[in-house]
């Protein structure tokens, strides 16, 4: 195969601050070719269409898909404005990448496995985290292990940045929109997730800052279909100090291991450490696009079918924490027994 005819469709933070520059590297290498941009506002999908010269540009991704012969999609839009994309791709047979979370509603997503498995397309979701060299570290460091706690802290700025990351029924909270990268890189480590529990701070009613009417504390607590355990904390109380914390620890055996992007640490000793964040954009580009080369869907390391357990993970935290911290079995959601919806935790 040739380049890798590919399309983008939302234009809008994440494709243009960490999807577009590595994989422009990839259409310089001859690898890929940016042969459709789609954005439903069209002065976003012209200006990065100049930018990075893709060949045409669209504001109706149905009528890219019409008028194109695509052999990769990228899907970077918000996670509540999933329609048949995926069915689309799935029907035609061009390869997906999606961003997470692949939407707030478990019943689209099991669609969307549906699609995709019975159409055998590569189909990634962009947990990007899977990719940091630290990542692979740490699971060659379990190999021959038994992993038995492990525990995510995520302390980040309660600031409002923009809506629809600030909107409990636009986003599902922090923990959907953002943990759900550290949740998806607990399962990379310990495998799938069984059930969950959660209690959450809420945010009193006004209480801003405005527009946020999200959760100030997320704490969730998970059962691995293996038998360990997790807890993960998100906090967004901190709102005027630039001050920021992101941990992952797996307790295995007699080691206790320290996760974090740039290095990792056994017992207290750094035993991997990397000058430089690694860019796991670009590892997970260059990954995505050789499985397209291969056809090969089981190459990409977060496959849509297996990251469901992530998203359910995590919409998970917000049934029980609605439900006063109530055990959900996650296989509850993927039947459709368990269902969240953001009217619930309003
Ligand atoms: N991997 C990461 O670390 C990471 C970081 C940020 C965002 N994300 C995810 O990426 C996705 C997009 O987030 P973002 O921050 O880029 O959002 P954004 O709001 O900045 O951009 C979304 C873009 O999609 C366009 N759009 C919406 N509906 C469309 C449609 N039907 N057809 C074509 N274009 C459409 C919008 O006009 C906008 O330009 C979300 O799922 C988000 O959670 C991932």
């Amino acid at each position: 195969m040739s380049g890798l005819r590919l399309g983008f469709i939302g234009l809008g933070h994440i494709t243009q601050n960490a999807h577009l520059a590595p994989l422009s590297e990839l259409v310089e290498s001859g690898d890929v070719v940016f042969q459709a941009f789609c954005d439903v506002h069209e002065e976003t999908a012209s200006e990065q269409a100049k930018k990075w010269g893709a060949k045409s540009v669209y504001t109706d991704y149905r009528a890219m898909f019409d008028a194109e012969e695509l052999d990769a999609v990228y899907l970077c839009i918000p996670p509540t404005l999933h329609t048949d994309v995926e069915l689309i791709a799935a029907e035609k047979g061009i390869a997906l990448f999606v961003e997470k979370p692949q939407t707030l509603d478990v019943q689209q997503a099991v669609e969307y496995r549906d699609a995709i498995e019975a159409a055998g397309i590569v189909a990634q979701v962009g947990f990007m985290s899977r990719y940091y060299p630290a990542s692979e570290k740490v699971c060659e460091l379990l190999e021959g292990l038994t992993p038995r706690h492990a525990q995510v802290q995520l302390f980040y700025s309660g600031k409002h940045v923009r809506l629809w990351t600030s909107r409990m029924e636009l986003c599902g909270g922090s923990f959907v929109e953002n943990t759900i990268h550290m949740v998806d890189l607990l399962r990379f480590f310990l495998g799938d997730i069984s059930a969950v529990s959660a209690f959450y701070f809420d945010r009193k009613s006004g209480e801003g800052p405005e527009p946020i009417n999200m959760p100030h504390v997320y704490n969730v607590n998970y059962q691995f279909a293996r038998g360990a355990v997790a807890n993960a904390t998100t906090s967004r109380v901190l709102t005027n100090v630039p001050y920021q914390r992101r941990t992952l620890t797996v307790v295995a055996d007699d080691t206790l291991i320290d996760w974090s992007t740039q290095d990792v640490s056994v017992n207290g000793e750094i035993v991997a450490q990397w000058d430089d964040r690694p860019n796991a954009f670009a590892l997970q580009a260059r990954a995505f696009v050789d499985a397209v080369k291969k056809s090969d869907p089981k190459s990409v390391r977060s496959p849509y079918s297996e990251a469901l357990n992530s998203l359910t993970a995590v919409l998970g935290a917000n049934v029980s924490a609605a439900q006063g911290g109530e055990r959900v079995v996650l296989d509850d959601m993927i039947q459709g027994k368990v269902v969240w919806t953001p009217k619930e935790v309003a």
